[in-house]
């Protein structure tokens, strides 16, 4: 059936249920598809339907699929694949307490707009079913690949549990203030004045977290620059550089521009140089800082070949936020269960500790190299610290205080979920 001819409740099913398809199985990123998908509706309150219905199918997997496995005789798999993500969609619905008409007839009209009038029927008698009887419960290690969920507990064997449950729930959202518009508390007295709930966390110095999360175009001060979307983990990397005024850094892995927006927020007279290799992800930078008014020598770039990009001036401080497996932000991106594979965490152990090398020699002496990443495994992190100490003897380990995580004796780590965080590592080396 042709989307303008649907009624928005079916669209929205319809729409979520082909994200699913193809994230599912067919390898394709969340992040891209749903960007791909959403513009084809016009109602902001769709939209977030469908990704609100396509985020929980995706923490939910492991679960909605033992409930296939109970209710059916044969899952749906093959050219069914797309039936498979129909009822996950359905049963996400039920998990966010959609009301039970609306829901189980949308899902089943958006059967028949997929050309599976067929199993329309089956479709009703299975959501019927969950409504009935719920959801089974399953173990949340049921949702990463055994590898994965095996280095987890490898390398966090006391955190294990916690780690899965907290990659499973959604994240708070959290907003950086922007100095330049005033203090964190008079952004506090603006939600406040807004009835919006907020709170703050000591150490994360401009960092406010949200009770509910709300469209970022609804949240007072950010189509003006005055706030940013950022989790606080990702905040406190500015504090672990902690940089002097005006000093001249290098953000050696900056697109979507971030941590870059952060340090120059606080501090415009920064001499700031942002590159990414990937030349569509600095177009996204770009609308980043303008938005924020920013003015940033962003360039495309591979950052592990200075010849091809550096002017031979050494840096005070250089930042590498390496590309990682992303495992300890999965609650912001389940599809990373998914698509990562194991021969993955080799490939970028080689590329960060090769960035970590070519780029050691662009540090004047007494100046810091920060190496943060999203992941929660040793080896993209401490043991890549630790290899590059043992090879690098103008490298020292400089401490960080307890408000960045457990201490790894080679950088430190917060795992998911602590103190509302997304999981992060920070490691801070000085050239001696
Ligand atoms: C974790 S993300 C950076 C996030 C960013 N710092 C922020 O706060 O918004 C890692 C980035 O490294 C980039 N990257 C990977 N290999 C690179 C290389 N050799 N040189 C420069 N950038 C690289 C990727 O394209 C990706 O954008």
């Amino acid at each position: 059936m042709n989307a303008s001819r649907m009624s928005p409740g079916v669209a929205t099913r319809v729409a979520a249920t082909r994200v699913l398809d193809v994230v599912l199985h067919r390898g394709r990123s969340l992040k891209a598809t749903l960007a791909a998908a959403l513009p084809a509706l016009a109602d902001p309150r769709d939209r977030a339907l469908v990704e609100a219905i396509v985020f929980t199918a995706l923490r939910q997997q492991a679960r909605f699929d033992a409930a296939l496995a109970l209710w059916l005789d044969k899952p749906p798999a093959g050219r069914d694949g797309e039936l498979r993500a129909l009822l996950h969609a359905g049963f996400a619905q039920w998990e966010l307490g959609l009301p039970a008409h609306a829901l189980v007839a949308a899902t089943v009209d958006a059967a028949r707009a997929l050309g599976r009038p067929h199993q329309a029927g089956l479709v009703n008698a299975i959501l019927r079913r969950a409504q009935r009887e719920g959801l089974p419960e399953v173990d949340a290690a049921a949702a990463w690949p055994q590898w994965l969920a095996e280095r987890i507990r490898q390398d966090w064997p006391g955190d294990t549990d916690a780690i899965f449950a907290a990659s499973a729930q959604a994240g708070p959202m959290w907003l950086r203030v922007n100095p330049r518009d005033g203090s964190r508390d008079d952004y506090l007295q603006r939600l406040t004045d807004a009835g919006i709930d907020a709170s703050v966390l000591p150490g994360a110095a401009d960092a406010i977290q949200l009770a509910t999360p709300l469209p970022v175009h609804d949240v007072p001060g950010f189509d003006a620059g005055t706030v940013s979307v950022q989790d606080a983990a990702a905040q406190r990397v500015a504090d672990a550089l902690s940089l002097a005024k005006g000093a001249r850094v290098l953000d050696a892995c900056a697109a979507p521009g971030g941590k870059t927006a952060h340090l120059l927020e606080r501090d415009p007279t920064l001499r700031l140089t942002a590159l990414d290799i990937d030349p569509r992800r600095v177009r996204r930078m770009q609308d980043t800082f303008a938005r924020l008014g920013l003015q940033v020598d962003a360039r495309a770039a591979d950052a592990a070949q200075p010849a091809d990009w550096w002017d031979g001036k050494r840096f005070d401080a250089i930042l590498i936020d390496a590309p990682c497996s992303a495992t300890g932000i999965v609650r912001r991106q389940p599809d990373v269960l998914l698509h990562r594979r194991e021969a993955d965490i080799a490939a970028l152990n080689k590329i960060q500790s090769e960035l970590m090398d070519a780029l050691w020699p662009l540090l004047i002496p007494g100046g810091k190299l920060v190496y943060a990443t999203c992941s929660i495994l040793a080896a993209e992190n401490a043991v890549q610290v630790q290899t590059f100490l043992e090879r690098t003897p103008d490298a020292v380990l400089q401490s960080l205080d307890a408000g960045f995580g457990h201490d790894t004796g080679f950088g430190h780590q917060r795992l998911p979920g602590e103190l509302g965080m997304d999981g992060f590592f920070y490691a801070r080396l000085r050239k001696a």
